[in-house]
């Protein structure tokens, strides 16, 4: 019996976590240039930490991985990040230290969707909270940041496209607009719209049965419900963002699928071929009432996530490698298995100083040692053979330009460090 992994996951095998690691890089780089903080957050939570609002979005109501454990305590496993960090954020009063807390994360979520190339079950985001302050700069700070990011990687294609849902009452107000227009429609909508209605007639617009619909598609938008105050906090993100030069979309019917938003949000696509309808790189939004229903005072907060898995899909449809795959400095070529024990020495001493190295393990023979050394893309091989062991040297060959010099054995390392640069 073979035992496959569970569908919509997947392996990262030793020779692609390169790739994560150097798009994880960027975004670590990326962040604390912006003064974000990473924080680690549990995958698992008591399921009120998701479940708790009476307008559940989709995703929360259909597709989280929700069990008892053992103590028959209800848990759900992430399906984002925002929450998870937002009930640590009250958890640990993070709001009696500072006026503003500028959080990131990284890590895996978890939705029981429809798997396709760009969308698992289990997948990663990285994600940004600025919570404890309301203020347009600080909604632009955020887009920045994103538009930054993307850039920061090289990919091209990519827009930003912004709207907003105004404050609560404007958002009042587009729900009733929205509940006025569909209502005389009701039945031409599927069935779960037609509940949609009555719960928040906001999830019509993002439903992937109807969204083709007349009806659908002739919906109000918000920014013809926004009161004076969402108007003018609005346009003054944009005045920011126009300040710095950003290019962005306005794209009135962008309302984003989860619930907890309010104010600005938006959503980062990559115009890239091949993409499809996975072309959703990230998205986020103000959340105005998020902190307070979890417990914590009444606090906004902004943030976004992208998903790691679709960026890498972005690179890769590009063409770009974000860091080639990493290279050894050294490699222990053994020519007599009596030298095993002076190879093992070298080896350590050539890591200890800093040089990234290896050598194989297994009794082979001289020439799958070299064959293992040159798929490892190793810069340099120390070739330890008997004769020139007894003089106390050791060959050291440069495998591009093929030149290979004799090197006393207690000058290896500071040999290979000088040629290498380390
Ligand atoms: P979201 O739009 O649900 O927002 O997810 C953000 C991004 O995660 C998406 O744009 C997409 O790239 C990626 N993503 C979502 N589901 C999947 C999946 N099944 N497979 C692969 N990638 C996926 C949020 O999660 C919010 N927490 C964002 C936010 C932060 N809002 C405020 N702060």
């Amino acid at each position: 019996m073979s035992i496959n992994r569970v569908k919509g996951t997947y392996d990262v095998l030793p020779n692609e976590s390169y790739k994560w690691q150097a798009l994880e890089d960027i975004i670590r780089q990326t962040l604390t240039l912006y003064n974000y903080k990473e924080m680690r957050t549990p995958m698992m939570e008591y399921s009120e930490v998701f479940h708790r609002q009476t307008e559940l979005s989709d995703m929360v109501m259909k597709e989280t991985y929700d069990f008892f454990d053992r103590g028959d305590r209800k848990l759900t496993l992430r399906p984002e990040g925002t929450a998870g960090v937002i009930r640590s954020y009250v958890e640990n009063k993070l709001y009696t230290s500072q006026e503003l807390e500028k959080i990131f994360y990284i890590g895996p979520n978890f939705r029981y969707e429809r798997p396709q190339k760009g969308r698992y079950r289990q997948f990663y985001q990285f994600g940004v909270e600025a919570i404890g302050s309301v203020n347009p700069e600080l909604d632009s700070e955020l887009i920045i940041l994103a538009y930054d990011f993307i850039r920061r990687l090289g990919l091209k294609g990519v827009k930003v496209k912004i709207n907003t849902l105004g404050d609560d009452a404007s958002r009042k107000a587009y729900q009733e607009a929205l509940e006025h227009h569909f209502r005389p429609h009701v039945h031409e909508l599927c069935k779960d719209c037609q509940e949609r209605i009555d719960r928040n007639p906001l999830r019509i617009l993002d439903c992937k049965i109807d969204q083709n619909q007349k009806v659908v598609k002739e919906a109000p938008v918000p920014l013809d419900h926004l009161n004076e105050t969402s108007k003018a906090y609005f346009d003054e993100v944009l005045k920011n963002l126009n300040a710095v030069g950003i290019s962005y979309e306005i794209a009135p019917k962008l309302v984003r699928g989860l619930d907890y938003y309010s104010h600005t949000v938006f959503e980062i696509e990559a115009d890239i071929e091949g993409f499809g309808a996975q072309n959703v790189l990230g998205g986020g939004g103000r959340y105005q009432s998020l902190v307070k229903e979890l417990g914590g005072p009444d606090l906004g907060g902004i943030g976004f996530a992208c998903g790691m898995e679709r960026l890498l899909l972005a690179l890769e449809a590009e063409h770009i490698e974000l860091k080639s795959e990493e290279v050894l400095d050294a490699y222990i070529l053994v020519l007599d298995d009596a030298l095993k024990i002076t190879a093992s020495k070298i080896l350590y001493d050539l890591r200890h100083q800093g040089l990234q190295s290896d050598m194989n393990y297994s009794n082979k023979s001289f020439k799958s040692q070299l064959k293992h050394a040159l798929k490892m893309n190793a810069k340099y091989l120390v070739i330890l053979g008997q004769d020139e062991f007894k003089k106390g040297l050791v060959g050291i060959k440069d495998t591009k330009t093929e030149i290979q010099e004799n090197v006393p054995i207690t000058k290896i390392s500071e040999y290979i460090r000088e040629k290498v640069g380390k």
